[in-house]
C-alpha cells in the first residue's frame, strides 16, 4: 500500500471535489486540497473547528480563516497559475499516511519550462501551525516574481464573516486579523518565511490581502525555495493570540522545515500504530479504508477536551459546520476503539451542551433534554425551519428536521453508554453524563402518549432516520431508541440508588463510590430518584416497539408505511421533473411511496440484532434494501453491517466500498440548486470502519470480553486491526478459518 492518492491531470471541473478529497487537517483546522494560487472562487478554505458566525438572517456557519499559504508567481512579466494558464504537466498528491499535500506543476513559457513544486501540512504536533515549502525552477534565465502572503478575502457561503481584516507588517512577520460580524471574535493569522535567495522584499496591502513580493533574476541551474510557517489562533482560544502566533512561528522557523515535518510525521505514525487496518488480498479496500480513517484523524478534536465533529468535518461551511447524530452513531466507534480520549472529548461536548438541549425542549414546551439536530456551540440548534428550497418556485420549504428528529437525544445517550461499556470508565457518567441520560429520559417520558385500551405508550409525530417521511407515528427506530434511553436511565438510577454496591465497577472503587455518593446527593436534591425509577421502568416496559409482521416478518417503519404506494426506485426517478428537486417534504416524489432515503429499520436491527431471530434480520434487509435510495452517505454502511450479521459478507462488500469511497470517488450530492452542499463525509468513513471491524472481522464484546466472529468477503485472505477495550490494547487477526486475539497490555 503506498498511502498516496494522486491527480495527474488538471481538470478544472474537479477543483471543488479535490478540495475535499485532498483535504489536510489536524482537528483544529482543515485546509481544503486547493492550490497555492487559488482564491475564494476555487473554494479555498482554512476551516476552523467550533467557531461560528452569523450575518443577517442567513445560516450561521463556521469560520474560514485568512489563507496564510497564498502564493503566486510571474515569469518574464507573465502570471503562471491555475486554473487560468493551462499547464504542461500537473500532479497533485496526498500522502495520507502523514497528511502531506504536494503539487508539481510545469508550464511552457516562451523560454522553456517553468516548474513549481510545493508541499504543505497542518501540523499534527502543534495544532496552530501550518507549514509549507515552495520551490521554482526554470529552463532558461529570466525575471521571476514571487508573491506570497495572507489572503483575507476568504470564501464564505453566508458571509462575509469578517467586518474588517486588519493587515499588519511587522519586520519578518505578516498578519491578517479578521474581526467577526456577530461576536467580534478575532481570527489571527501570522506568517513568516525563510528563503534561499537574496532579494529585496516589498510588502503590499491590497484589499484584504497582505503580500510579500520578490523580484529576482533567475538561472536554470538553481532551485528557488522558500519555507513558510503560518500560525492561526483566535481570541476564543486565547486573548494573547498575537503573541502566541508570533512565538509559535518564530520557534518553528528556528527548528526548521524538516524538524517540523518530523514532529508532524511522528504524531501521524503514533496514530497509525493503533488504527491501521491491514487487509490481505484486497489492496483497494485496504486503501479506501485507511484513507477513510485518515479523514477521521484529520478532524479529530485533540486540542480541547470538549468539542464534536461537524457532519462535513473541516471541509468547509456546508451543513453549517454543525454536529449531527453522525458523531455518536457513525464516528464514535472508530475513536472508542483506537483513541478513547477523542471519544471522551466528543461526548464531553454533549455533556457541556446539555443546557442548550434543556432550553430547546423547554422552547417546545417539554421537560428534559432535546438535543439540537444541527448543533453548534452551546448546543444552539442551527437547523432552519426551512432547510430546503423548492426548485420550481424558488420558495423555502418547511421541513421538520429540527422539530421532529427526536432520536437525536437517544443518540447522545447511546454514545455515553457505549463509552462506559468500551472503556469500563465511569468518569463521564460521574461528570455530567448521568444528568444527560436522566434529562433525555425525561424528554421522551414527556412525549409519550398513552394508548389506553392497549396500555401502551407511543411516540407520535416524529421523523426517523429516513427524512423523506416527515411527521410519522411510532417510527420503530425512534421508539426503540427511546426505550434504550429509559433502560439507560434505569441503569444510572440503580447505580445511584445503590451507590454502596459498586462491585461491578472495574475502576478504583473507593473514588467511584465517593463520586457516586456526591452525585447521588446532588441529584436527589433535584430529582425524586425512586419515583423516576418507577416511571422509567414503566415506560421501558410499555413503550410500543413495532414487531415483525406475523406473516411476512417485516417490521413496519412507522404506522401506515405498509399502505404507502409500492414503486421501484427506477420508476420513481422517472417521475422527477427536475434533477435537483427534493424527494421528501409535503409534496416530494418519495413522500407518498415506500421509497426511503436511508437505513431506518435496518439501523435499529443493527443496534439491537441480538433481540431478533436471524430470519427477521434477513427478511427486513431484503425488504428494505431495494426500497432505499441511499440518498444519505450514512445509509450504505448500516446495510453492510446488517448484511454481515446475516452472513452475507459478499453482499455487504459493495456497500462497504461505497462508504469507504465516499470521499475518494467524489460521489454524493454536491449541489442543492445553487447551494454548494459538498464536503467530506466523516460519517461514511466511520461507517466503513465499523463495517470492517465490527462487520467483517466481527469484533464485539461478549461477557465482558472482546471476541471476533469473522465473516470476511471471499476475496479477503485476512484482516488485522487493533482495538482498545477497557484500557488494554488488543491485536486482532482474522482469516476465513482462524481468529487470533492478543492482549498487548495497558495502553
Ligand atoms: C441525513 C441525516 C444526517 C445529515 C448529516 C442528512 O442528509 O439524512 O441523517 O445526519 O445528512 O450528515
Amino acid at each position: 500500500m503506498n498511502w498516496e492518492i494522486k491527480d495527474e491531470v488538471f481538470v478544472p471541473d474537479l477543483i471543488t471535489n479535490n478540495g475535499n478529497k485532498f483535504l489536510i487537517g489536524n482537528g483544529y483546522l482543515g485546509i481544503r486540497g486547493t492550490l497555492d494560487e487559488f482564491k475564494k472562487n476555487e473554494f479555498v478554505a482554512v476551516n476552523l473547528a467550533g467557531i461560528y458566525d452569523q450575518v443577517g438572517d442567513a445560516w450561521r456557519e463556521p469560520l474560514n480563516a485568512p489563507n496564510g499559504l497564498y502564493t503566486h508567481i510571474e515569469f518574464n512579466g507573465m502570471k503562471y497559475g491555475l486554473p487560468e494558464v493551462e499547464p504542461a504537466s500537473h500532479n497533485l498528491s496526498l500522502n495520507y499516511r502523514h497528511g502531506i499535500l504536494s503539487r508539481a506543476t510545469t508550464w511552457s513559457t516562451p523560454t522553456g519550462l517553468l516548474k513549481v513544486t510545493s508541499e504543505r501540512f497542518a501540523s499534527m504536533a502543534d495544532k496552530h501551525l501550518i507549514v509549507m515549502k515552495y520551490s521554482i525552477r526554470v529552463d532558461n534565465k529570466g525575471v521571476l516574481k514571487i508573491v506570497t502572503g495572507i489572503d483575507g478575502d476568504v470564501w464564505d457561503i453566508n458571509g462575509p464573516h469578517y467586518d474588517d481584516v486588519l493587515l499588519q507588517d511587522d519586520s519578518d512577520y505578516l498578519s491578517a486579523i479578521g474581526i467577526t460580524h456577530e461576536n467580534k471574535d478575532l481570527v489571527c493569522v501570522k506568517e513568516t518565511i525563510e528563503k534561499n535567495f537574496h532579494t529585496a522584499e516589498k510588502v503590499i496591502k491590497t484589499g484584504r490581502k497582505i503580500l510579500r513580493e520578490f523580484t529576482l533574476d533567475v538561472l536554470p541551474e538553481h532551485e528557488y525555495t522558500f519555507y513558510k510557517w503560518v500560525s492561526v489562533y483566535t481570541s476564543k482560544d486565547d486573548g494573547d493570540y498575537g503573541n502566541l502566533t508570533y512565538e509559535l512561528i518564530t520557534k518553528a522557523k528556528i527548528f526548521g522545515f524538516e524538524h517540523c515535518k518530523r514532529d508532524h510525521v511522528n504524531e501521524w505514525e503514533k496514530k497509525w500504530k493503533i488504527s491501521e487496518v491491514v487487509i490481505e488480498g484486497d489492496e483497494e479496500a485496504m486503501e479506501a479504508l485507511n484513507y477513510s480513517t485518515y479523514h477521521l484523524h484529520s478532524i479529530a478534536p485533540r486540542h480541547t477536551d470538549s468539542l464534536s465533529i461537524a457532519a462535513r468535518g473541516l471541509s468547509g461551511q456546508t451543513y453549517k459546520g454543525a454536529v449531527f447524530w453522525d458523531t455518536e452513531m457513525f464516528m464514535l466507534d472508530f475513536f472508542l476503539f483506537t483513541e478513547p480520549n477523542v471519544a471522551k472529548t466528543l461526548l464531553k461536548y454533549r455533556i457541556d451542551t446539555l443546557p442548550g438541549a434543556i432550553k430547546k425542549a423547554a422552547d417546545y414546551g417539554y421537560q428534559g433534554a432535546f438535543y439540537a439536530w444541527e448543533s453548534q456551540e452551546g448546543g444552539f440548534d442551527a437547523c432552519s425551519d426551512y432547510n430546503v428550497t423548492d426548485v420550481f418556485t424558488g420558495r423555502k420549504m418547511r421541513t421538520y428536521f429540527k422539530d421532529k428528529q427526536i432520536h437525536i437525544s437517544a443518540a447522545v445517550v447511546y454514545g455515553i453508554m457505549r463509552y462506559v461499556n468500551f472503556t469500563g470508565n465511569y468518569e463521564l457518567i460521574l461528570n455530567g453524563g448521568a444528568e444527560v441520560i436522566l434529562e433525555c429520559a425525561a424528554f421522551y417520558y414527556d412525549l409519550l402518549v398513552k394508548k389506553v385500551h392497549l396500555d401502551q405508550y407511543e411516540l407520535l409525530d416524529v421523523i426517523g432516520p429516513d427524512e423523506y417521511h416527515e411527521r410519522v407515528n411510532n417510527n420503530a427506530y425512534t421508539n426503540r431508541m427511546a426505550k434504550y434511553t429509559f433502560e439507560s436511565a434505569i441503569g444510572v438510577l440503580k447505580l445511584l440508588l445503590d451507590s454502596d454496591d459498586v462491585s461491578n465497577l472495574k475502576e478504583n472503587n473507593g473514588t467511584i463510590k465517593e463520586n457516586l455518593k456526591d452525585i447521588y446527593e446532588s441529584l436527589s436534591d433535584k430529582y425524586d430518584l425512586n419515583n423516576l425509577l418507577t416511571k422509567y421502568q414503566d415506560a421501558a416496559n410499555k413503550i410500543y416497539i413495532p414487531e415483525p409482521n406475523r406473516q411476512t416478518g417485516v417490521i413496519e417503519q412507522f404506522d401506515g408505511y405498509e399502505q404507502l404506494e409500492e414503486v421501484s426506485l427506477e420508476e420513481l426517478k422517472t417521475r422527477l421533473l427536475h434533477e435537483k428537486e427534493y424527494w421528501g417534504g409535503a409534496y416530494g416524489i418519495a413522500t407518498h411511496t415506500k421509497i426511503i432515503k436511508q437505513a431506518d429499520v435496518v439501523t435499529m436491527l443493527n443496534l439491537f440484532s441480538q433481540e431478533y431471530e436471524p430470519n427477521v434480520l434477513l427478511t427486513n434487509w431484503k425488504y428494505y434494501e431495494p426500497r432505499t435510495e441511499h440518498g444519505s452517505s450514512l445509509s450504505a454502511c448500516m446495510y453492510a453491517m446488517l448484511a454481515c450479521k446475516c452472513n452475507m459478507p459478499d453482499i455487504a462488500y459493495p456497500l462497504f466500498l461505497k462508504s469507504a469511497m465516499a470521499d475518494l470517488s467524489g460521489g454524493g450530492k454536491q449541489w442543492a440548486g445553487l447551494i454548494y452542499i459538498g464536503g467530506t463525509h466523516p460519517a461514511a468513513s466511520g461507517g466503513a470502519y465499523m463495517t470492517a471491524v465490527e462487520g467483517f472481522a466481527g469484533v464485539h464484546i461478549e461477557d465482558g470480553e472482546i471476541k471476533a466472529d469473522a465473516k470476511l468477503p471471499s476475496n479477503w485472505k485476512s484482516m488485522k486491526c487493533n482495538v482498545i477495550y477497557h484500557g488494554d490494547l488488543y491485536e486482532i487477526k482474522v482469516t476465513h478459518e482462524n481468529t487470533e486475539i492478543n492482549n498487548l497490555g495497558q495502553i
